[in-house]
């Protein structure tokens, strides 16, 4: 079978290198990929936001099946914009519909859901520049910390955490009045803080039964000690020792169960991911976001864990037969190290080489901001190339991605050394 994954960092290539293992693929297109995904598919230069040119390369090339990495062209319906037309409708598509895509797209349709459904979460209320009033009354009602998020997509940078009150109201003008996110702040998420451990789970389903796939945890600040400014992800570490089985019961009675039932009681069709971001408080698991796709750089941890054929697992997802399937996970653990630009996640440089990819040894290398250039790997994003080992716990993986992250260099490079010192 032909495949097309959409998207060009980390996760699209980790999901290229699971798939090209599999003796049922024929054809492997990325679009529009990157260096790492170069040199195993075929990097097609077209967006993922791009429907008219996807549609076209599908049909050009007998793609049975479309893999949607990122959340954009998901919450902007491309699931739909498929099943909508009659040459594609009976192309599988990997990723929610529209509708369920608005569980990431909305924070506030996100809530709803959960209250609708009994899914443990903070409780909340939300509020729009004509209703700002009543948000300052709800925060004075609150204890500090105040937890004020923009209902719509902006770019991991909507959340808001702040300890004084007064700061909260001229924040929460700022994004309802000022529109401090555009369109994404017209209304505001207030939540009760929640204070605990943080953790991610996910869940691979065809609409009908599921899959709990590994739990990770990532590292978000650029600083050591998880301070400083938000990354789109700095490494990864799968199992999340913490997460045992009493603990695993819980999130897949409470939550895991409700949140699939309640995909098939609303009637969103879900064929994907469901990324599940979570936190322990106490011994109890609450939601803190749902996301409609697969982590970057949770995805590089949890992938190589995943034993199955991805074609098949796709596959049976498309045509809703995943409880044939038998899940197989390696029980070892996988931890991934990112290396960065320097002055990501602010400003940075582009272009630079990247030496030393060949001496590593015993590890993955997945590539995230990355391009050839003249035959050469170069830096070509802030988040540039992820490197995945495993070991018996996560501190002797760990010791493996670092001796190889040593080995690689380009100008600027910056990384975590203190990944799983919460832990
Ligand atoms: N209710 C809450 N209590 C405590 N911390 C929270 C709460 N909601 C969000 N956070 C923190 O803010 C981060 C970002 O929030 P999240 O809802 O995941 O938004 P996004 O990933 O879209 O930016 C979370 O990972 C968590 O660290
Ligand atoms: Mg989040």
């Amino acid at each position: 079978m032909n495949i097309l994954i959409l998207g060009s960092g980390g996760r699209e290539h980790t999901f290229a290198w699971k798939l090209a293992q599999s003796n049922k693929l024929s054809k492997l297109f990325v679009a529009p990929g990157n260096a790492g995904t170069e040199k195993i598919a075929i990097n097609i230069p077209i967006g993922v936001n791009d429907f008219d040119a996807i549609k076209k390369l599908v049909l050009e090339e007998n793609i049975e099946l479309v893999f949607v990495g990122p959340e954009d062209p998901l919450v902007n319906g491309i699931h739909d914009f498929f099943l909508n037309d009659q040459e594609l409708k009976t192309i599988a598509v990997i990723g929610p519909e529209k509708l369920a895509a608005t569980l990431e797209g909305s924070k506030e349709f996100a809530k709803e859901f959960m209250m609708r459904h009994h899914i443990p979460t903070a409780q909340y209320k939300s509020f729009t520049s004509e209703t700002v009033e009543d948000g300052f009354k709800f925060l004075e009602e609150l204890n500090p910390p105040f937890v004020l998020k923009a209902d719509g997509l902006a770019a991991g940078k909507g959340v808001v955490i702040l300890n004084d009150l007064n700061e909260a109201k001229i924040e929460l003008k700022s994004m309802l009045v000022d529109e401090k996110f555009g369109a994404a702040s017209a209304t505001v998420v207030i939540e009760e803080f929640l204070d605990g451990i943080e953790l991610s789970v996910f869940v691979l389903t065809d609409g009908d039964s599921y899959k709990v796939l590994p739990t990770a945890k990532d590292y978000k600040r650029i600083g050591e000690g998880d301070t400083g400014l938000n990354t789109g992800g700095m490494g990864a570490i799968s199992p999340v020792p913490f997460a045992d089985k009493a603990f695993m019961d819980k999130i897949e009675q409470r939550i895991v169960k409700p949140t699939v039932e309640g995909l098939k009681k609303d009637n969103m069709p879900y064929k994907g991911f469901i990324f599940i971001g979570l936190i322990k408080v106490g011994e109890d698991p609450k939601v803190i976001e749902y996301n409609v796709r697969m982590g970057d750089p949770e995805t590089e941890v949890v992938l190589p864990r995943i034993q199955n054929d991805m074609v098949e697992l796709l596959k049976a997802v498309a045509n809703q037969t995943l409880s044939n399937i038998d899940l197989k996970l390696d029980d070892r653990t996988a931890t991934t190290v990112m290396t960065v630009s320097g002055g990501y996640p602010g400003s940075y440089e582009k272009g630079k080489e990247i030496k030393g990819i060949e001496s590593i040894k015993d590890s993955l290398i997945f590539h995230a901001g990355t391009t050839l250039k003249d035959g050469k790997v170069v830096t070509n994003g802030g988040r540039v190339m992820a490197i995945t080992s495993f070991g018996t716990d996560f501190k002797s993986a760990l010791a493996q991605s670092y001796i190889n992250v040593e080995k690689l260099s380009f100008e600027g490079m910056n990384y975590r050394k203190d990944l799983g010192f919460d832990l």
